[in-house]
């Protein structure tokens, strides 16, 4: 049975996300879910799962960049605002529960149906695995919905390139519970970002951990400057008379993301079209946004890193926390499919 949590408030509901720890986190994570994590700490019941497991299915050859970054994600975490009061932070892991739920899993689904993933499938195309992707690596959507279902989630705050996996997984809890013939595990809903991906700063591809388009939260004031001073814009806005672009001009999208004036960027992107606004007047304004923003994270970002004691205490009580949790849902979910329980 799901835990009754708060009953004065029925609307309370359980939220599991989580992260690779395969780099600093970014402005592109903050838009895209820490800031809402933030706000959804205050009325839910929130877990966030630090996934190393999940970051070797593509890092294999790379340990020591998983294991460098698991603080530095939940550093990142605590300077941002996350709670450990509020919301359990844990590592996957150290949660054996999780593994042995997706190898039960795995014989819920098939090689075809994770074969055509859209999700997996551009991935696979983006890392150039073709036919020697690790297995890990097409399995892993089906180790997230072990995630997901540990935690009793119902909703799975995520980007939009993640619903097949949350497709899939309630896939998977519709098999599980026709074959136990009881609920034995919930479905969940993706609670996709209203934000549209934040861009790298050249303008090429998707803000990225592991590539250098990116401004992580701990970026210095200078980092942050030359950042926006070599953010893509519109190669054809010349002189400041030229007419320009706002479509791609990645500083438009970053003013869309982080300015609360949305008259005033409306107002901006008409003179930028018609001509006469110059490239550096936006990037003033954006540059005085994001120190903004930044800043705060920064010094409570250096904080934290200062005790690391702390950082890992906060991940360990998190992660013990969430082994009782996946494990009783791990037993339940054994229990109703009527395997032999030594
Ligand atoms: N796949 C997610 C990402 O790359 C990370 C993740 C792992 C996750 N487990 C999860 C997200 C469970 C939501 C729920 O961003």
């Amino acid at each position: 049975m799901a835990q009754v949590i708060n009953t004065d408030n029925s609307n309370v509901r359980t939220i599991l996300t989580g992260d690779r720890p395969t780099g600093r986190l970014h402005l592109g994570h903050f838009v895209g879910s820490l800031k809402s994590r933030v706000q959804l700490q205050e009325k839910h019941r929130q877990f966030i799962l630090v996934a190393d497991m999940q970051a070797l299915t593509d890092n294999n050859g790379n340990p020591a960049k998983v294991r460098e970054n698991v603080l530095e994600v939940v550093t990142d975490y605590l300077a941002v605002g996350i709670d450990p009061q509020r919301t359990t932070i844990c590592l996957q892991s150290a949660l054996p529960a999780i593994s042995e739920l997706a190898m039960l899993y795995l014989n819920f689904t098939t090689v075809a149906r994770l074969e055509r993933n859209p999700t997996i499938r551009s991935e696979i195309v983006h890392r150039g695995f073709e036919r020697s992707v690790p297995a890990g690596f097409l399995c892993y959507p089906v180790s997230q919905a072990a995630d997901i279902t540990a935690f009793d989630a119902d909703l799975v705050p995520v980007g939009e390139d993640q619903a097949p996996l949350i497709e899939l997984a309630n896939e998977i809890v519709t098999r599980v519970n026709n074959q136990s013939g009881k609920s034995t595990l919930k479905n969940m809903e993706g609670l996709y970002s209203e934000t549209p991906r934040l861009p790298g700063v050249d303008g090429k591809s998707k803000m990225s951990k592991s590539s250098s388009n990116s401004i992580t939260l701990g970026s210095s004031p200078e980092e942050i400057r030359a950042a926006v001073r070599q953010m893509y814009t519109d190669p054809k806005h010349i002189r400041v008379s030229d007419p320009g672009t706002v479509e791609g001009n990645v500083v438009f999208s970053f003013l869309d993301a982080f300015d609360q004036d949305k008259n005033e960027v409306d107002a901006l992107k008409e003179h930028y079209r018609a001509g006469g606004l110059g490239d550096m007047v936006l990037k003033r304004r954006l540059e005085d946004l994001l120190q903004s923003l930044l800043e705060p994270i920064r010094e409570q970002r250096k904080r934290f890193a200062a005790d690391p004691e702390y950082v890992l205490s906060v991940l360990r009580t998190g992660t013990e926390k969430s082994r009782d949790v996946t494990s009783e849902t791990l037993c339940r979910v054994r229990k109703d499919l009527g395997h032999f329980i030594l």
